[in-house]
């Protein structure tokens, strides 16, 4: 008998053990956000004479009541994007007045570009576009942060009823938007999130044409997400996602992560806060130029994955304040 209880306290102190490290780890990677500085809190853009760049207040976080009668709000970040943003913002912008008149807005979200993106956004959009200043909003992050860092807070910053955050790189197609809305519109009175989808194009010669290393990743990483809870949804990582205000308010504030499995994150805590998720198949191509760096991003990302659901399960990342 006394075996049995020595073995029986090895047995509770190995578990014991096991748990707080488990804990610590994830402790260790998880993300802790940063508060914005203030002059995040601000957006750029053009005096009244183009000649100097002056600042503006951007709306407070969380106000539900903001009366600008805005349809959509369209995010973009971006990191060193004077290549690849005026096509994106031609084919944007072109639906946008089409559909909305002036009723949208644009936030591009210059997540410490060192290419003077910033600067080339606000005279692309003033002067090639002409959008009007209020419409056009350049948010300048101090430091980068990750494409999850900037989205995250890009999105709460919108005075759209409708938001959508989307690549600079163009590589969707912009009036589908209103595929994901017409989507969402069905939900009723529920707070709802579209998401766009490439599934229906994993046969596609896009696809098809990357490498088998990227191919492989590709599906290392879907094998990974499932394994980790979200089963219904084919594509998360689609870089075309549309919020309701009401979900942007249940989602955004309890973000956490910075990098590029952020929008699994969006679907955890939609998922957890029960906001239907439609998923929408959308046109898409591969455009050159882009910024995720195979080996080291699949590490992150898997890393991370693995951080932010044990991380909700532990109660370590919280979706209630
Ligand atoms: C961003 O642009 C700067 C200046 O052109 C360059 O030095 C830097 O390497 C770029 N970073 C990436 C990740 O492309
Ligand atoms: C979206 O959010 C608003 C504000 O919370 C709400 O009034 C509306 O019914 C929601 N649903 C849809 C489908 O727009």
């Amino acid at each position: 008998m006394v075996e049995v209880t020595t073995l029986g306290y090895y047995a509770v102190a190995a578990i014991v053990t096991l748990v707080i490290i488990i804990y610590s780890t994830i402790i260790i990677f998880s993300h802790k956000p940063r508060a914005p500085h203030v002059s995040e809190l601000q957006y750029i853009t053009i005096d009244s004479k183009g000649e100097d760049i002056v600042k503006y207040d951007l709306p407070i976080r969380g106000d539900l009541e903001i009366k600008d009668d805005i349809e959509l709000s369209v995010v973009i970040p971006c990191y060193n994007e004077t290549k690849r943003l005026k096509i994106m913002l031609e084919d944007a912008i072109s639906h946008l007045y089409k559909t909305y008149d002036d009723k949208f807005e644009i936030i591009i979200v210059d997540d410490g570009s060192k290419d003077g993106t910033a600067e080339y956004a606000l005279d692309l959009g003033l002067n090639y576009f002409k959008l009007q200043k209020g419409q056009l909003r350049i948010v300048k992050l101090v430091k980068n942060r990750g494409k999850g860092g900037a989205v995250t807070h890009g999105i709460q910053h919108v005075r759209g009823k409708y938001a959508i955050f989307a690549d600079a790189d163009g590589a969707s197609k912009f009036s589908d938007v209103e595929q994901l809305i017409k989507s969402i519109q069905s939900a009723g009175d529920s707070p709802a999130l579209a998401i766009g989808s490439r599934a229906h194009m994993v046969d596609s010669d896009a696809v098809v044409k990357r490498s088998f290393i990227r191919n492989f990743l590709m599906y290392s990483l879907h094998t990974l997400v499932f394994i980790f809870g979200i089963r219904d949804i084919k594509d998360t990582q689609c870089g075309f996602k549309l919020f309701n205000r009401s979900a942007i308010l249940k989602i955004f504030p309890y973000m956490h992560t910075e990098g590029w499995i952020f929008d699994v994150e969006i679907l955890i805590l939609a998922i957890r806060k029960q906001i239907p998720i439609k998923e929408v198949p959308i046109s898409w191509h591969e455009v050159d130029g882009s910024k995720v760096d195979l080996a080291r991003d699949s590490i992150n990302m898997a890393i991370d994955l693995v951080v932010t659901r044990l991380a909700y399960i532990l109660g370590i990342y919280k979706d209630y304040k």
